[in-house]
């Protein structure tokens, strides 16, 4: 059990910035990462069709033998992952957007959340909302567009840019000093986002309370990987392989698989 891998799933190629936090913070584990890129978007899609996504992912990282799966898709998390756990025997981690600290540390109490509209419009979300939001204002941005252009390798495009001035100058009128990144695509936007957004507004994503999470319920599990080999790494991917290679610097096993 403690060889086995780790199983990472995310509607592309978005949730290998969760991937990587988690092979940083337990570098001797072994991976295996599922970019359903044919399926992206997730974020406009029903919450039945993203519960049965996810169904395809988790039993396909079964067959492999993963001992743990970590939902690395704040979509999948917050519309699938109650069905998941209901359903399979194997743990599983999932992602949301992480409204609490930033709900805890505003200073303005205006905090901005960027994510799809299926994390927004999901009732785990608006549960975490809910707990979260009582003395404070959250303006919640759908991200439009915004993962089919990293799917197709445009991240630095003027596209890009102009989405995201769109989405971010109705959040800065408000004077928000906290902006929340709801998708594991979006880290990969921080440099430009560092670029937009005046300095005293912080960015924040969940990336490493995943990978920390991750490392504990293994821990808890008794089965974390303790050998000191070099861990085996594999990434899938059913779309373009180019893009997944590129985003990760041409430094892991990317393989094209129809699935
Ligand atoms: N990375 C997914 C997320 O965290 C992207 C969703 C999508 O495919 O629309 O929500």
């Amino acid at each position: 059990m403690r060889n086995s891998p780790i199983g990472i799933f995310d509607s592309g190629i978005g949730g290998t910035s969760i991937f990587k936090e988690i092979h940083e913070l337990l570098p001797n584990e072994n991976c295996i990462y599922l970019a359903d890129s044919k399926n992206a978007p997730y974020g406009n899609r029903s919450e039945d069709e993203i519960v049965q996504l996810s169904i395809k992912n988790t039993e396909f990282l079964i067959k492999q033998g993963c001992k743990i799966i970590v939902v690395a898709c704040n979509t999948a998390t917050t519309n699938a992952i109650v069905y998941l756990r209901k359903n399979y025997d194997i743990p599983f981690i999932g992602i949301e957007p992480a409204i609490k600290p930033a709900a805890l540390n505003t200073k303005t109490k205006v905090v901005g959340i960027l994510a799809t509209k299926g994390t927004l419009s999901s009732q785990l979300f608006h549960n975490t909302i809910d707990l979260y939001s009582k003395d404070i204002k959250i303006i919640e941005q759908v991200g439009e567009g915004i993962v089919p252009l990293i799917e197709t390798g445009q991240l630095d495009s003027e596209v890009m840019q102009l989405y995201l001035k769109t989405y971010l100058e109705p959040m800065l009128k408000q004077d928000i000093d906290y902006l929340v990144l709801g998708c594991t695509h979006y880290p990969y936007l921080i440099p430009m986002l560092t670029k937009m957004l005046p300095e005293h507004v912080r960015i924040i994503d969940s990336g490493r309370a995943v990978a920390k999470q991750t490392q504990a319920v293994l821990t808890a599990l008794d089965v974390l990987n303790d050998s000191i080999e070099n861990p085996n790494i594999q990434l899938f991917s059913n779309g373009d392989i180019t893009v997944l290679n590129s985003i990760l610097d041409y430094k892991f096993n990317v393989s094209y698989l129809d699935f």
